[in-house]
């Protein structure tokens, strides 16, 4: 049987909503990021016309959007966090512990990053100078890459379980530059494709101040963007795979040809479906594209569990998975989930309310 489906029942439970959720938390995390960076290139690239730079559709549904993009990265980001601390209690908590202060900095960077891109969708934005908005835009992608840099570090930290005692005794994480910077090309590029599939989809079925009929067909050149994306996202993934600590050792076997050449197979049907201008403006392609993207992450979390799973001793964390899946807590799930559905309640409610008293100008 191929991993993960030759875990026992209870961790290959764990282990498959680990790897769903995984993904939908980075497809959410790279329309934000990939968001970011884009709005630097295109202040820069439309430095002399302000208007041009903001009636752009792209740039629109980026502004627009980013916010909501970010609170469903975090949202998503809980569920995997759940599952990663009973998958490898031990080695997340570690990892956790010997980062210190450089683990906590995340949270202050995550809310400088959340607010700022309220700035960036505000008017005062659009009143700076193109250098004012690519610094703005850049300091707030800056805050992004960091906190994916840190995800990083307790990943790899995390990971090498022989080098705890010595972190512990020197402060100094065993980080290689190599490693950090091929994971985190992975990752960066490929979320350019996962911004250019979703403002697409966006723009294709979104009214209501998102988009016209006429946005979809004027933003072909978004398929320049998923292309180098995919292609970084090939060369870095391999690079990535080479210089971790099993190497190609963790994926040269069935499970590891099974799931990369999946990914291969629908990172190239990505390729096919981005190559034209009319696919990548039709709205016939959009649905299948998003599905190859979500299917191709998939494989590549995969892959990324199998390395883990070698570098690490996960059979003797089997035994707790199966303690984890006696806990029971049913009642208490079902007082928690009474009184968060009834606080969303009334948060709609307390919404509706205030746009009746007061309607909301959307184009302004
Ligand atoms: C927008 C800010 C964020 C960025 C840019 C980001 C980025 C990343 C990256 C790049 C990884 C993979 C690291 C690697 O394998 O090298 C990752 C993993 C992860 N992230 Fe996020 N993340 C963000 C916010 C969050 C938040 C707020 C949460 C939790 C509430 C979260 C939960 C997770 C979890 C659980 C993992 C898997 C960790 C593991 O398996 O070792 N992330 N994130």
């Amino acid at each position: 049987m191929p991993f993960p489906f030759n875990l026992p029942l209870t961790s290959l439970t764990y282990m498959l909503l680990y790897l769903a959720t995984f993904v939908t938390h980075h497809l959410a995390m790279h329309f934000v990021v990939a968001g970011c960076l884009t709005i630097v290139g295109a202040s820069i690239w439309y430095r002399r016309d302000r208007e041009a730079l903001l009636t752009n559709p792209v740039i629109r549904v980026l502004r627009d959007w980013m916010p909501f993009g970010l609170s469903a990265a975090i949202t998503f980001g809980v569920a995997p966090l759940l599952f990663v601390q009973i998958l490898e209690p031990v080695n997340f908590y570690t990892a956790n512990l010997l980062l210190g202060w450089r683990w906590m900095v995340v949270i202050p960077a995550l809310i400088a990053a959340f607010y700022l891109l309220y700035v960036l969708k505000s008017a005062w934005f659009e009143r700076l100078a193109w250098w004012q908005r690519a610094l703005v835009a850049g300091v707030n992608a800056g805050l992004f890459v960091f906190i994916g840099f840190c995800w990083t570090a307790n990943h790899l930290v995390s990971s090498q379980p022989d080098a705890w005692p010595d972190t512990f005794a020197s402060g100094v994480l065993p980080l290689a530059m190599v490693q950090v910077v091929s994971r985190s090309l992975v990752w960066l590029s490929i979320a350019f494709v996962s911004m250019a599939s979703v403002v697409t989809a966006q723009l294709a079925y979104l009214r209501e101040g998102t988009a016209t009929d006429e946005d979809l067909p004027a933003v072909g050149w978004l398929r320049w963007l998923a292309l180098a994306g995919l292609g970084l996202f090939a060369v870095a993934s391999l690079t990535a795979i080479g210089v971790s600590m099993p190497g190609f050792a963790a994926v040269n076997n069935g499970s590891g040809y099974l799931w990369l050449g999946l990914g291969v197979l629908l990172w190239g049907g990505q390729i096919v479906l981005w190559h034209s201008e009319a696919m990548a403006t039709g709205r016939g392609w959009i649905g299948a594209r998003l599905g190859l993207l979500a299917g191709m992450l998939f494989c590549g979390s995969v892959v990324r569990e199998l390395i883990r799973v070698a570098s690490i001793d996960f059979a003797a964390l089997i035994p707790q998975h199966e303690e984890a899946g006696n806990v029971q807590g049913f009642s208490l799930f079902l007082v928690t989930a009474v009184i968060v559905i009834g606080l969303m309640s009334l948060s709609v409610w307390w919404v509706r309310q205030s746009y009746q008293a007061e309607p909301v100008d959307i184009e302004s």
